[in-house]
């Protein structure tokens, strides 16, 4: 017998409130998630309160993300005191980290639901209502990606879709590896299929998603790479835009780039994290390329893709990282001119090889750096953003702006995002924008005449 609550009815039992953490990845998994479990009949809801199932998508590549996580989890056992027949469920990065250590530390958690076991969270959760708590899942599945059923989706006309899952390039800082296992691709039909369908129920732009997305097809029979990837969607009709993320420079071939420069729904677009300008830091990363590379790497690919927007990671304070270095950094963003970054603050993750370095940079030296590069990325995008005013653009119109209500928001090719006045019947189209005013993050403009 269920315990009596007096704020669930029988229905409500089927209530998912849900919460993500971490990268692109998380969020898909979340997606496709909720799809499975609006399959099986339940609502989603917005609030813990209004749940019967409480469920963290959660990241684990810095400590911060944990220690999040872990601080909403505490805050929940008085919910958990009131309410026994709740059920609280960590999954995703963490929950293969940890595993059954989550039951130590937080004994009021029933489920522990790993990287690959996602598919299977509706028979999970009816086997802790019947069967009781502390259900762990934390198997390596060899199923790269969770059935879309549902046609739950945050915005009709932009999807993302997983090729490949996990990552076999052992970055030494990285704990990826270990919580999503070793690479692994789906074929290029089964992608296409799955696109075809998003396609039919009216998307206009695909973001294919990889924690290492030019090591795209190894294993795979046939020989495939990334470009022929590409190249099979490009004839996918109705379909405007293919976008794909995220790219490693010591796998990023030459060929795809010139693959990338045939295709005409291929955007101008890439996400290729540096990590440091410094060759010394680069080799203690382990990331298989030196500056130099890199820099003749975006070099070759600017000249073959005209108008081709680069962002990067970087991450500052790693051990051993001298001011020199860090200047070596400041030069590459200041010469490369990125057009946005991601700045992390090194964060040591235990069983990676960097964990046995000493993390001998002061948090104090990690946060200047941390700031000094924000703020000239800040100054950069801002310089660069400038260089398309009252230039025209072709935007693919997401929908109602969220910071400005009564304005549209969508973005172009180069992935800006660009807010202008327009009616709502314009959601899914691709329309031209002249740029009239920008900030660092944001282009402001009207709708172009003819
Ligand atoms: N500490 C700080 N940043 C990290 N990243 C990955 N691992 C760590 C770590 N241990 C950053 C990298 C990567 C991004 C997703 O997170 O820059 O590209
Ligand atoms: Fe981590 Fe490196 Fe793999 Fe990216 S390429 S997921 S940084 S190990």
């Amino acid at each position: 017998m269920m315990s009596s609550s007096h704020f669930f009815t029988d229905r409500e039992y089927k209530t998912v409130f849900f919460e993500t953490f971490g990268c692109q990845m998380n969020k898909l998994d979340a997606e496709l998630s909720l799809g499975l479990l609006q399959e099986d009949g339940y609502r989603i809801v917005d609030k813990v309160e209004d749940a019967y199932v409480v469920l963290f998508n959660t990241c684990s590549v810095r400590q911060h993300a944990e220690d999040k996580v872990y601080s909403h989890l505490g805050a929940l056992k008085t919910l958990k005191k009131k309410h026994p027949e709740v059920i609280i469920g960590v999954l995703g990065c963490m929950a293969q980290k940890d595993g059954k250590a989550i039951f130590k530390r937080m004994p009021h958690v029933d489920l522990v639901c790993g990287t690959r076991m996602f598919s299977r969270l509706p028979e999970l959760i009816l086997t802790i209502r019947n069967h009781g708590s502390h259900v762990l899942a934390v198997d390596e599945d060899q199923v790269v990606s969770v059935k879309r059923v549902a046609a739950y989706r945050p915005n009709a006309y932009q999807a993302f879709v997983t090729v490949m899952r996990g990552c076999d390039n052992f970055c030494s800082y990285c704990i990826v590896p270990y919580v999503r296992g070793r690479e692994i691709s789906r074929t290029i039909s089964d992608i296409k299929e799955e696109v075809q369908s998003l396609v039919s129920n009216g998307c206009k732009e695909i973001t294919l998603l990889g924690q290492n997305i030019n090591s795209y097809g190894k294993g795979l029979p046939g020989n495939v790479n990334l470009g022929d990837l590409l190249s099979a969607l490009e004839d996918v009709d109705a379909l405007d835009r293919v976008r794909f993320v995220t790219s490693h420079p010591a796998d990023m071939s030459r060929d795809i780039i010139r693959t990338i420069s045939r295709l005409k729904k291929v955007c101008e677009h890439i996400h290729m994290p540096a990590q440091s300008g410094s060759d010394r830091v680069l080799g203690l990363m382990r990331r298989g390329y030196t500056s130099g590379y890199y820099r003749e790497l975006i070099s070759f690919a600017r000249e073959h893709i005209p108008h081709l927007a680069v962002a990067s990671d970087f991450i500052v304070g790693f051990p051993g990282e001298t001011e020199e270095d860090f200047q070596e950094t400041v030069q590459m963003m200041e010469d490369i001119r990125f057009q946005n970054c991601f700045i992390f603050k090194y964060s040591p993750r235990t069983g990676t090889k960097a964990a046995e370095l000493i993390d001998d940079v002061a948090d104090e030296v990690k946060r200047e750096r941390n700031l000094k590069l924000l703020e000239l990325q800040k100054r950069i995008s801002l310089e660069e953003n400038k260089k398309v005013l009252d230039k025209k653009v072709q935007v693919l119109v997401e929908g109602g702006s969220k910071s400005d209500p009564g304005k549209l928001s969508g973005r172009t090719r180069q992935n800006h995002i660009v807010i202008f006045r327009g009616t709502p019947d314009l959601a899914g189209k691709l329309v031209n924008i002249t740029i009239q005013e920008v900030t660092d993050l944001t282009l402001f403009g009207k709708l172009a005449k003819g």
